[in-house]
């Protein structure tokens, strides 16, 4: 991305953000030794390996290796890009960031939309004062008990009324100084034939629409009676687009992060009611099919979903079609069941929150879901039934790529439906597929198997040297003449390293919160959190350990280096080249003596030294 602000901006929002109160104000720290520890926002976990380190402004989780500064936190924490992230801080340590360059056009749409933004907000207030003390809104809010809506439910989704009048939100919103012009492109209000505007909505139950920032986008309405259309809805403008929001995010995206799933379910109180009976990570979709709009904003809290939705053949068919969108889009999705006639909502104030979750937590996977609805819908017993069936569910199959369940699932259709195994199989060779389904992750590696991975996954001696650099400047004056980044044989390491040397000759602070703005590489910036928050242990003599780890590193790639012509030589030998292999055998040759030269001091010490604090 173009860096739209001078890094002298960037680093000095950096300097004055403090990265533990910046996380804290997200999720509960608690103080361990140097560090701060808590439970990782970005995987799921029981253990706390999320680090922050008030010394160095990063973080870090030894679970799932994400780590970065507090820009990185932000930007992964509030799913936003770099500019956006950039602001939020910004604005948290009180530093007024300059104008970025716009173009004209781009800054009289930006003050549109932000208009926009105010005269909505404007609106729901209007909306939401009608059905909280109207007189007028009493048939509204005798509706909306009738519906199990509690005042503290409507004032907590800033439930709202129109009334019935033909221009009540005109005259309010005129009397509250929004201009006409902005009124009209607003799509609250209908131009009429003979000139003048009339309001959208009116006698009707308001449901605001806000994205993930909680501004509000759009207004859905309701009338109160079972007169048509049920809803109506404020058209598309700048701020909204339709099938792009999904109706109660803003209030249940927490509670879908750290529960790592969403329930998706289609209708505004389908939402609200099992919301308020404790289902916290619900949204709704508003409409009947799950856009892939939709499915892109849901990634960036969770990749797990159930869908419930009516068990209507309107609501199977917005299931199904959702389901090939979610797993081409790499989600695990689940389908939850219904009793037949209830919506989530009349299920919610009928059973309440534990047959709820009883009920998601049976929710089928895509096999069982798709089987049984064939199974339903087709004549078990004739040739035709079952042809169409297997028809339908093979290419579903065909999506795992787990041998094992596709064995299973095979092995259930052919006693189902009374067909031979072999036959079956051959059929599912032949059955072709537009896209490959993705298993689950394997969610029982434990904490401790990951971590010790992660330390073992890079040479230790280099691993340490590029820690020891991030930790003291004078340590990398010394380092720069002593060794060079091509003596590193991991990449990743290498390529920190010469960042490292590079920020030294220009006069820069290595700090590594300041470094990890510069490298445009995730892996690269996980690499220097944990480096960072690991601690050395048991070092009471640094300069001792530095040069070990010099001695080390040259003897540790000479090794590497002997391997790698070893194998060479191998190759050669193979293809009968005499003359390569020569050489090879000369280079192998100069390369032991250098190793037999070498004093091989240092290993024990520094091994045991590199502890995750
Ligand atoms: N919808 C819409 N316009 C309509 C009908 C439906 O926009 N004319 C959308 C609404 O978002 C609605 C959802 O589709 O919430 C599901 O529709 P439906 O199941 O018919 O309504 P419910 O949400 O069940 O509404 P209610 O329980 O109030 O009847
Ligand atoms: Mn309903």
């Amino acid at each position: 991305m173009p860096k739209l602000f001078s890094d002298t901006v960037i680093n000095e929002v950096l300097d004055r953000s403090n990265i533990v109160e910046l996380v804290s104000s997200y999720l509960p720290l608690k103080r361990a030794g140097r560090n701060h520890r808590a439970c990782c926002p970005f995987h799921p976990e029981k253990t706390a390996s999320f680090i922050v380190s008030a010394d160095k402004q990063i973080f870090h989780c030894f679970g799932c290796g994400v780590g970065g500064n507090a820009l990185t936190f932000v930007m992964q924490y509030e799913k936003v890009n770099f500019r956006e992230a950039l602001e939020i801080l910004a604005q948290r340590s009180g530093i007024p960031l300059p104008e970025p360059e716009k173009s004209d056009f781009q800054k009289s749409k930006e003050d549109f939309s932000k208009n926009i933004f105010s005269l909505y907000d404007k609106a729901r207030g209007y909306y939401h004062a009608n059905l909280m003390v109207s007189p007028e809104a009493q048939a509204a809010r005798a509706y909306l008990q009738k519906r199990g809506i509690s005042k503290e439910t409507a004032q907590h989704f800033k439930l709202g009324y129109s009334l019935p009048g033909w221009d009540t939100l005109i005259q309010y919103l005129k009397a509250h100084k929004a201009s006409l012009a902005l009124i009209e492109k607003s799509g609250l209000v209908v131009a009429k034939d003979e000139g003048g505007y009339y309001d959208r909505f009116r006698n009707r139950i308001i449901f605001p629409i806000s994205d993930t920032k909680d501004r509000v986008v759009g207004f859905g309405a309701r009338v109160l009676d079972n007169s048509l259309p049920k809803y109506i809805n404020s058209p598309e403008t700048a701020i909204y687009t339709k099938g792009k929001n999904l109706f109660g995010l803003n209030l249940a995206r927490d509670f879908i992060r750290s529960l790592d799933q969403v329930i998706v379910v289609e209708g505004y109180l389908d939402m609200i009611v099992p919301f308020e009976s404790g289902i916290k990570n619900i949204v709704a979709s508003l409409g009947t099919a799950l856009t892939g709009d939709q499915i892109k904003l849901i990634r960036r809290f969770t990749s797990n979903v159930v869908m419930l939705y009516d068990s209507d053949l309107a609501g199977e068919l917005a299931t199904l079609r959702a389901l090939e969108l979610l797993i081409k889009e790499d989600m695990n999705v689940r389908i939850a069941i219904l009793p037949k006639g209830d919506d989530p909502d009349s299920f919610a104030r009928k059973h309440g929150q534990e047959d709820f979750l009883k009920m998601v937590a049976c929710a089928k996977n895509i096999f069982d879901y798709k089987f049984d609805l064939l199974l339903s819908r087709h004549e078990v017993n004739t040739t035709t039934g079952k042809d169409k069936i297997v028809r339908e569910i093979l290419p579903t199959i065909k999506k795992f790529k787990n041998q094992t369940m596709r064995a299973e699932y095979i092995k259930r259709i052919s006693e189902k439906l009374d067909l031979d195994l072999g036959a079956l199989f051959k059929d599912l060779e032949d059955t072709s597929y537009d896209y490959e389904y993705t298993q689950e992750p394997d969610q029982n590696a434990s904490t401790t198997a990951v971590e010790h991975y992660r330390l073992k996954e890079f040479p230790i001696t280099e691993r340490m040297l590029v820690k020891l650099m991030l930790e003291e400047l004078h340590i990398v004056d010394k380092l720069k003449n002593m060794i060079e980044p091509s003596d590193f044989v991991e990449e990743k390491l290498r390529k920190i390293v010469k960042f490292i040397f590079d920020f030294f000759a220009k006069g820069q602070e290595c700090k590594p919160n300041i470094l990890m703005n510069y490298i445009d590489d995730e892996e690269a910036i996980n690499l220097i959190s944990e480096l960072s928050a690991l601690e050395i242990h048991d070092c009471p003599d640094k300069e001792k350990l530095i040069e070990d780890c010099v001695k080390r590193l040259k003897r540790d790639k000479i090794l590497y280096l002997r391997h790698e012509i070893h194998k060479e030589i191998l190759a050669a030998q193979k293809t009968g080249d005499d003359e390569a292999v020569n050489r090879l055998m000369r280079q192998l040759d100069n390369l032991n003596k250098e190793y037999n030269s070498l004093d091989k001091q240092g290993k024990d010490h520094l091994t045991r030294s590199l502890v995750h604090g």
